[in-house]
């Protein structure tokens, strides 16, 4: 089944409304039936994101769980949507790391963005102790079961996943391609044929190829080498060559 690529990427607390017209005003996406451009940007960049966008898809990296109310500081995922917003990161090791954010958690936001018609990138990945261990499909199914098993079958259909092992995020290590297809043939056991599984972990200029090549690696969620126009478009520009 030929999936169409998504590449990813994760500015995280980087790029304030400034930096964004200016990535902007240097990086245009390709349109492409098969390649899709996604960035994934602070929530004070996004204006400044989708006025620029182009061919890009604009995503967010949270939302709150809730409809609204009195939950000082969160954005919702309605307010998400009313912006033009078509993507949102949830549960990423470092909001699962620094915000105690837990499977339950995860899955409450999985299903607002899906309730607002947000396509949901469901992060999952296991750390290095757990990899030693051996217990990494392990880690990694349960965290994949604790969503997609509460999922209605069009809800899963609307999910994408990332796997990010957790020891190869802005680590400079990468998990070998050979890892990652382990990883996601294993994840694909567990999902339908057509949900995409994107990579996630130092991908780069240089390592994209090898990754974006394996059969069940899907796209890229990418977080330091989406921050510079040439080195995000060479990246995406990978993906078009391998179609
Ligand atoms: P990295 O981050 O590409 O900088 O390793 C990836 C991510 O955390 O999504």
């Amino acid at each position: 089944m030929r999936r169409p690529y998504l590449i990813a990427g994760n500015w995280k607390m980087n790029q304030g409304p400034a930096q964004t017209e200016a990535f902007f005003g240097a990086f245009s996406a390709p349109s492409h039936p098969e390649v899709e451009a996604l960035l994934c940007v602070p929530f004070v960049s996004l204006q400044q994101a989708l006025a620029k966008a182009g061919a890009c898809r604009i995503g967010a990296q949270n939302l709150h769980f809730e409809e609204n109310g009195a939950y000082t500081g969160e954005i919702s995922a309605s307010m998400l949507q009313e912006m033009g917003v078509t993507h949102v990161i949830v549960g990423h090791s470092e909001r699962r790391q620094y915000f105690g954010e837990t499977d339950a958690i995860v899955l409450r936001k999985v299903k607002k963005a899906l309730e607002h018609g947000l396509t949901p990138i469901l992060c999952v990945g296991e750390v290095l102790a757990e990899r030693k261990a051996g217990a990494q499909e392990r880690v990694v199914g349960a965290q994949v079961d604790a969503v997609f098993g509460a999922l209605s079958a069009a809800e899963r259909m609307a999910t994408v996943i990332a796997y990010e092992p957790v020891w190869a995020i802005g680590t400079g290590e990468t998990a070998t391609p050979e890892q990652a297809q382990a990883m996601h043939a294993f994840i694909r056991s567990r999902v339908p044929a057509e949900v995409r599984i994107l990579y996630g972990g130092s991908m780069n200029a240089a390592n994209a190829e090898a990754l974006l090549s394996q059969p069940d690696v899907d796209g890229g969620l990418i977080g330091g080498a989406s921050l510079k126009p040439d080195t995000f478009r060479s990246i995406v520009d990978t993906a078009i060559r391998l179609r």
